[in-house]
């Protein structure tokens, strides 16, 4: 068996360790299709890795950083026109448009094939297609799930290398039968013969399509992030989503941390915040100097797959293996673990490059380099920037790199079993409005925070930033299917728990974003993050003191512990106060997401917010 097939304009030729016939089926269909020059069986070995990057630095695809600054390290940048997902063509063809629901775009599957099928037919003409296998979740696993990626990106290739289980051994598990979420990408960029290629080739149509039915993905005319990178957003989010709705579990856009306190009572909290708002700060934050003996641990820093127990309880695995996080903003100071996590063998995509040949992003440092080359590959310095409001790097600039990585990789972040959630917690980016922290009563009024969140949008999707939009669980882009139905799906978890008899995580509502008269952040955020863990911790274990408003429970000034900062009552109240015109506001902007969402939205939910409507008039 597996002798070449000819087919299309490339061989096939299948590795002898790949033995299932209808991945090596698919492949030939879809090379028949896209017509690549030849095709790459990845193995996801290091020499393989080596070799990729080395082609892209020949190519003029990816820069190679000073060894010495930043060892077996890459700079890649982008076209300008290609630099974060791109949610308005972002598809959910579920075969009925309302389970897809209000907040995807829909089109009818057989509608959408049409419309791909003329964009795939040749698309990766003169270009070599990558068979990327990965796991999601460690390798053969009970909660993994397995994908292959087709790509004419070897920038896709190594990122998929870094992102998660990537290689050989998939075949393994797959072995003649296995299933495998089939994904399929293409920058959309044929080369004629002898056409020379760009350093960056992708398309300005763009459509990122998921069947949710079948459990396929196919993206066109991007190379950028969750846009590429199928097994994050697009099957880990999207479609693990509607695989939890159908086999009851849950994939959120959540990190996942381990908290332990000096006397060594450890806890695992989940935390969906929405893209760009703070998740992989929050997953390795380094505890304030004061807080001696108190441990901060990661998991995973963007997506979380959970799932009941025997015991009742939810566990929790990471399921990629590498973190793709924003560069801008990131230090020593608000992220130590972070920056020795890049210090080599990271890939960074439009950052700035140094003239010594290492990478700089605004916030990096305090002082800018006197001089350095832009993302776009302009010359850029202060004096520049000032003129012209050019960044060094883009706001939604990246680095990847591997979980190993990092410092404060938790012990059990790579168990196949999971780590059981005692808290979930959910934040937005809000300057106004909503308070710093807030504890649910129970776990139906949990979900309502979580349901009704707002955020102020940021650069990790193309379009306006700053504007405050309704992003139910961090998950707005995210949900494979009907969000009613899964704000049900989540009701549901919680009854199941219930009726096991043990223990609901509890679900908090945090805000570090408000602001003063000045457009400052109040609340220093960070590492003093640490401050509001520690009182969810207390509150978990019985001890916490709160008082109770319209929304929940929280803490008094004095309930925190305030150790090493200096920070005011005056203060703290500018970031807990609850202003009476501002509620009103929002929860009218609550009644018009439940209009919105009328089609299966639990009526738990309308009860909720009806009740809480009644308290703030009262
Ligand atoms: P995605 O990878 O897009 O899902 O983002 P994320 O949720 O992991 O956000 P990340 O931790 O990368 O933070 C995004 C930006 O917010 C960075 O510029 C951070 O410096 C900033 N940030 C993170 N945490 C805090 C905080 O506690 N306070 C303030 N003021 N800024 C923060
Ligand atoms: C996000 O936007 O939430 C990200 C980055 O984590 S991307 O992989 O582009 O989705
Ligand atoms: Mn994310």
């Amino acid at each position: 068996m597996n002798q070449p097939i000819m087919k299309g304009v490339a061989a096939i030729n299948p590795p002898a360790y790949v033995k299932q016939q209808k991945l090596i089926n698919w492949v030939a269909d879809m090379a028949a299709l896209t017509k690549p020059e030849s095709i790459y069986w990845c193995d996801g070995s290091e020499e393989e890795y080596d070799r990729l990057c080395a082609e892209m630095v020949a190519s003029g695809t990816m820069k190679k950083l000073n060894e010495a600054k930043r060892p077996n390290s890459y700079l890649a940048c982008s076209d300008p026109s290609d630099v974060a997902r791109v949610e308005d063509r972002t598809y959910i063809c579920s075969a009925k448009k309302e389970d897809a629901g209000p907040t995807n775009n829909w089109m009818e599957p057989s509608e959408m094939r049409a419309t791909l099928n003329p964009l795939f037919d040749g698309c990766m003409q003169g270009r070599t297609m990558y068979v990327v296998p990965f796991s999601m979740g460690p390798l053969g696993s009970h909660i993994a799930h397995i994908g292959v990626e087709l790509s004419d990106s070897p920038y896709v290739a190594v990122n998929m290398r870094i992102m998660t289980r990537m290689g050989k051994a998939v075949y393994d598990v797959l072995g003649t039968d296995g299933a495998f979420v089939p994904c399929v990408h293409t920058v959309g960029a044929p080369l004629a013969a002898g056409q020379k290629d760009v350093a960056w080739p992708c398309n300005a149509t763009k459509y990122i399509v998921h069947y949710p039915e079948t459990r396929e993905i196919w993206s066109y005319g991007s190379g950028y992030g969750g846009n590429a990178l199928l097994g994050k957003k697009c099957f880990a989010l999207r479609i693990a989503s509607t695989m939890g709705r159908d086999q009851g579990w849950l994939a959120e856009h959540m990190l996942i941390l381990g908290v332990e306190s000096p006397e060594g009572k450890k806890h695992y909290i989940a935390a969906a915040f929405p893209s760009a708002c703070g998740k992989t700060n929050f997953s390795m934050l380094i505890p304030p100097a004061t807080f001696g003996g108190w441990k901060v641990t990661t998991i995973g820093d963007d997506i979380a797959w959970i799932k009941p127990h025997s015991d009742g309880r939810l566990y929790a695995i990471n399921p990629e293996a590498g973190y793709f996080g924003v560069a801008p903003g990131t230090n020593e100071k608000t992220n130590f673990n972070c920056m020795a996590s890049v210090r080599g063998n990271t890939i960074f995509t439009n950052v700035g490059l140094t003239d010594d040949g290492d990478v700089w992003w605004e916030g990096m440092t305090k002082e800018a380099p006197a001089h350095l080359i832009d993302w776009q590959g302009k010359d850029w310095s202060p004096e520049i920037a000032k003129e012209t409001g050019r960044k060094a790097a883009h706001p939604n600039s990246r680095f990847t790199v591997a979980a190993t990585q990092n410092p404060v990789l938790d012990a059990a972040w790579d168990d196949p079993a999971g780590v059981p959630i005692s808290a979930f917690i959910f934040g937005g980016r809000r300057s106004t409005t909503v308070p710093l922290v807030t504890e649910a009563r129970n776990w139906v009024e949990g979900v309502y925070m979580a349901a009704t969140m707002g955020s102020e949008t940021t650069a990790a999707a193309v379009g306006q930033m700053g504007v405050v939009r309704r992003d139910p669980f961090a998950m707005l882009p995210f949900t494979g299917y009907n969000v009613s139905d899964y704000f049900q799906h989540w009701l549901d978890m919680g009854k199941k728990i219930e009726a096991s008899g043990a223990v609901q995580p509890s679900i908090y509502c945090v805000n570090w974003f408000r602001t003063d008269d000045n457009g400052k952040f109040v609340w220093p955020g960070f590492g003093d993050n640490m401050r509001v863990l520690k009182w969810m911790l207390e509150r978990i274990e019985g001890s916490g003191k709160g008082v109770e408003n319209i929304f929940g429970v929280t803490p008094e000034f004095s309930d925190l512990t305030w150790d090493g900062l200096d920070f005011s009552q005056q203060q703290f109240d500018t970031i807990t106060s609850i202003d009476k015109a501002a509620w009103e506001a929002e929860l009218k902007l609550h009644a018009e997401l439940f209009e919105k969402l009328e089609y299966h939205l639990p009526v738990e939910l309308e009860a909720t917010r009806v009740a809480l409507e009644k308290r703030l008039a009262s």
